[in-house]
C-alpha cells in the first residue's frame, strides 16, 4: 500500500509478545509501516456495512505472518516495498481464510472478541472473507508485484485443501500421525512457508536461500499448529475457546498420540465419549488425554521440530537476524495464547 504514516501500537497482546522476545526493535519499523497499510485500507472502504471490515482489521492478531515475512526479508538485506506488498497480502489472505474457518468450525471467540460469523452471520462471513481475499489480489496486481500471484496462490491452495483434508479424516479415530501432518503442512505451514518464500524474494536472495527460507518457514509452520492444537487441550489465553476442536470433534496431534498410548478399556471409553462431547465428558476427555501422556509426547515432537529449525538456521550468516528468529521459535514453543 502507498503512503504510510506513522500509528502507534494499539495491541497490548502483540506489543508484549514482541516485547518479551525482544524483536521489536528489528522489525518495529517494518510493521508500523505494516499497520498504516491497514489503517489506510479501513479508511478507503470506510463504506463497508457495519464497519465490519474495521471491526477485523482493528482486532491486531499476533502478525506472525508479516513478522515472518519482514524477518525472512532481513536474513538476506534490507525489506523493500515489495516485502511490505508481500506481508500485507498474506495477512489478507489469512484473515480471509479465519474468516471462512471460524464459519466453518462454528466458532464464537477470535483474538478475544466475537467472531463475524457469530456477532453478524454466517453468510456476512463469507462474504466479507471474500472481499477481503480479492482486495489482496487487488493490491498485488496495482502494485504490479505479478511474482507475489505465483508464490502465494499455490499456498493458499494447500489452505483449503488442508481444510477440505481435514473434514474428511480428522473426525475419525482412523487418523494417524502421518495424515495428521499432512493436513496441518497445507492448512498452516504451507502459507508461513510463503511468507519466508516471499521475504527471501523481495530482497532478491539467491534461489537456493529462498528455497532454505521457505523450509524454515514450513517448520515453524508446523512447529505453529502443533502448539496450537497443544492449546486446545491445555490453554488459557488464546482468545479463543478451548476445547473448540474436542467440541467439533476435531482429532489433533494430542489426542492421537494419547490414543495409540492407551489401553483398550480407555481406547473404548474414550470412543464413547466421543459420541457426545458434553460438558462432563469434554473434561474426561481432556483428562485422558493429559494422563496418557498426548500433551507431553506432542511438546517432544514439537522440540524435535525446534532442533531441527534451529539447525537450518544455522545455514544463514546474518547472526542477529538468526538470533531473532530464533527468540521467536522459544516464544512460539512455549506461547499460552
Ligand atoms: C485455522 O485452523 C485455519 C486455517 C489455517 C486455514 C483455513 C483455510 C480456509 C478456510 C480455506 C481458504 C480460504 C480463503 C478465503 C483463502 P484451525 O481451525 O485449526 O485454527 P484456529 O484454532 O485458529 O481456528
Ligand atoms: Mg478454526
Amino acid at each position: 500500500m502507498p503512503n504510510l504514516s506513522i500509528r502507534l501500537f494499539s495491541n497490548q497482546i502483540f506489543f508484549s509478545m514482541l516485547k518479551d522476545i525482544k524483536i521489536i526493535k528489528t522489525i518495529n519499523p517494518d510493521l508500523q509501516r505494516f499497520e498504516s497499510s491497514l489503517d489506510e485500507i479501513i479508511k478507503l472502504y470506510d463504506y463497508f456495512p457495519d464497519k465490519i471490515l474495521q471491526y477485523i482489521l482493528e482486532t491486531k492478531g499476533k502478525k506472525i505472518r508479516p513478522s515472518l515475512t519482514y524477518l525472512s526479508a532481513h536474513l538476506f538485506g534490507k525489506p523493500t516495498i515489495s516485502t511490505d506488498t508481500a506481508a500485507l497480502i498474506i495477512e489478507l489472505m489469512h484473515i480471509a481464510s479465519l474468516l471462512h474457518d471460524d464459519v466453518i468450525d462454528e466458532a464464537k471467540l477470535r483474538r478475544k472478541q466475537l467472531t463475524v460469523n457469530s456477532k453478524w452471520d454466517n453468510k456476512t462471513a463469507i462474504l466479507t472473507g471474500d472481499f477481503i481475499f480479492s482486495l489482496a489480489m487487488k493490491i498485488a496486481a496495482q502494485t504490479k508485484e505479478y511474482y507475489l500471484f505465483d508464490l502465494i496462490s499455490p499456498a493458499v491452495m494447500d489452505l483449503s485443501l488442508g481444510e477440505i483434508y481435514e473434514i474428511k479424516f480428522s473426525n475419525y479415530f482412523e487418523i494417524n500421525k502421518e495424515k495428521y501432518f499432512q493436513i496441518i503442512r497445507l492448512k498452516t505451514a504451507a502459507l508461513i512457508a510463503c511468507c519466508f518464500e516471499c521475504g527471501a524474494y523481495s530482497v532478491k536472495a539467491e534461489k537456493n536461500e529462498i528455497e532454505t527460507a521457505k523450509k524454515l518457514g514450513e517448520i515453524i509452520g508446523i512447529m505453529f499448529q502443533i502448539k496450537d492444537d497443544m492449546l486446545d487441550y491445555i490453554g488459557k489465553k488464546t482468545g479463543k475457546e478451548i476445547g473448540i476442536d474436542i467440541k467439533d470433534k476435531k482429532i489433533t496431534l494430542p489426542l492421537i498420540l494419547a490414543y495409540h498410548n492407551m489401553d483398550e478399556k480407555s481406547k473404548k471409553e474414550i470412543e464413547n465419549l466421543w459420541e457426545n462431547v458434553d460438558e462432563r465428558n469434554f473434561q474426561r476427555i481432556i483428562s485422558l488425554v493429559v494422563e496418557n501422556k498426548g500433551i507431553e509426547k506432542s511438546e517432544e515432537i514439537l522440540f524435535q521440530y525446534r532442533s531441527e529449525s534451529k539447525q537450518l538456521l544455522e545455514k544463514f550468516s546474518n547472526k542477529k537476524i538468526i538470533s531473532t528468529i530464533k527468540k521467536l521459535i522459544e516464544y512460539l514453543t512455549v506461547r499460552d495464547k
